[in-house]
């Protein structure tokens, strides 16, 4: 058999280049370092193809699943709420097969047969079933944050490294050449001394007071409401708006604030900074989200580095722009040479040559993904560390945690980052919110 070999010219190479970095803004020397790079996609057989499970069929689940079937076979879906995983079921079926349907997570365990589970349940959910997944040996892409606590992600660590699974964090920003320019450039020193960095993130939903209602049929509240406290249904704790009441989440400084803080680590080589400072600028309403909307905290590094988050109003937490001229959500470098700006749409410097110049030949360079569940699956075949692995999820989680923990303690503390520990003054009051009291059964012993 005679293998055909494909020759491209130089010219019609440079030209390609050119069309894509023309698209995606992106510096030409970037796009044709990644393009002359670019390993084929290994080609899949039909035995390549694993089966995957969908826990937590909202919104991103859907979305996730749908990404997923790209390289897998979606044979199950479970969810507590039973109209959410009839219609993710519905959405999913295939060739007259239909994934199926289940509504406790360690049924899906129990089945030998899938090999992934895909884990978009809301935050207080995420730990339980990733431990799950790891008991049972099944790769997960765990949605972000990672955890409720830092607390749990400790344990989840642990557990990922003991069971070998591959475990892909849903911060997929890790994927996009953008970030990962922007990232590599400050780690090259291309801003001279990095001094500060700034992330906006959008605000929170301040909203409320919100009255309880009968539990709508096919909804398990009790196992929604799993390790956190029992109360009666609201529909605003529960639904897409979970991640405003800090009993299940973090307001946006652990929702939007894993996907912004984790380039911010990614930028600066480091698990974490060594203090927290937070302040809040509006009340939750009595009654209604507990989370702070509106907030802004300040972090320090070991190397002097500091980083201010900063909730924006300009945009919606789905990313949508209220302000034009406003502030957008996203991450800005800042450095004795200059400044870079980067987000999901932009990346900009305030001298153009700090992004046209190409890097030298052996300067430090960045895991390459450029798909992010694509990346996931492709580890689960070569047993590599995704990009975004348990560690890097853990750290992102964490560092918004610590925000959290000092907006809702009122003060400023310290942390040590490698033993992952509160010292000094207000040490004792925050170690209480490393790990929180879960609800029986819906503790460690549940799966
Ligand atoms: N990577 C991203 O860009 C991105 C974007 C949006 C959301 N997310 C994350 O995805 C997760 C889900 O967010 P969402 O907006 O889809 O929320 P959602 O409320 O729309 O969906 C969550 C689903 O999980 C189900 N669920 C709750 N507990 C369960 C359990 N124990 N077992 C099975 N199902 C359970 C709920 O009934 C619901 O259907 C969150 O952690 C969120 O932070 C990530």
């Amino acid at each position: 058999m005679t293998t055909k070999v494909f020759f491209i010219s130089r010219r019609s190479f440079l030209k390609r280049c050119s069309l894509a970095a023309a698209a995606t803004g992106l510096p030409a020397w970037f796009v044709e370092r990644d393009l002359a790079e670019a390993a084929p996609a290994p080609k899949l057989g039909p035995n390549d193809r694993p089966a995957i499970a969908l826990i937590g069929c909202g919104g991103m689940g859907r979305a996730d699943a749908g990404n997923a079937r790209r390289f897998g076979d979606l044979v199950a879906v479970c969810d507590v709420d039973d109209s959410h995983a009839a219609a993710a079921a519905e959405q999913f079926s295939a060739d007259g097969k239909k994934p199926v349907i289940y509504n406790d997570f360690r049924k899906v365990m129990a089945r030998r047969d899938i090999h992934a589970i895909i884990n978009a349940t809301p935050d207080h959910w995420h730990t339980l079933i990733n431990l799950a997944a790891a008991k049972a040996g099944k790769d997960a892409y765990g949605e972000k944050p990672l955890t409720l606590t830092i607390g749990e992600g400790q344990r989840l660590v642990r557990a990922v490294r003991k069971s070998r699974i591959v475990f892909q964090t849903g911060t997929q920003q890790r994927s996009s050449a953008r970030f990962r320019l922007a990232c590599e450039l400050v780690r090259n020193g291309r801003i001279g001394r990095l001094r500060q960095i700034t992330v906006w993130l959008p605000a929170g939903l301040r909203g409320g007071p919100f009255s309880a209602k009968p539990v709508p049929a096919g909804l398990n509240w009790d196992f929604w409401l799993g390790q956190a406290p029992k109360v009666e249904y609201v529909p605003q704790r529960c639904h897409s708006t979970f991640r405003y009441w800090y009993d299940y989440a973090g307001g946006t400084m652990t929702d939007w604030g894993p996907h912004h803080n984790d380039i911010v680590l990614w930028a600066l080589g480091l698990p974490g900074p060594v203090t927290v400072e937070a302040t809040h600028s509006s009340e939750p309403i009595p009654g209604g989200y507990t989370a702070y909307s509106d907030y802004e905290v300040h972090f320090t590094y070991a190397n002097g580095v500091r980083h201010t988050v900063k909730s924006t109003r300009d945009d919606t937490i789905y990313g949508a722009i209220v302000n034009e001229t406003g502030q957008r959500n996203g991450i800005k470098f800042e450095g004795d040479n200059g400044w870079i700006w980067v987000n999901r749409e932009e990346l900009e410097a305030g001298d153009e040559s700090l992004l046209s110049t190409p890097l030298p030949a052996g300067a430090l360079r960045l895991y390459k993904s450029d798909d992010h569940m694509r990346n996931f699956f492709e580890c689960i075949r070569s047993r590599q560390l995704p990009v975004a692995d348990v560690e890097a999820g853990h750290r992102s989680a964490s560092i918004c945690h610590l925000g959290v923990i000092s907006l809702r303690l009122g003060r400023k503390l310290q942390w040590d980052p490698a033993r992952e520990e509160f010292t000094g003054e207000g040490a004792r009051e925050a170690r209480a919110f490393l790990t929180r009291e879960m609800r029986k059964p819906f503790n460690y012993h549940f799966a």
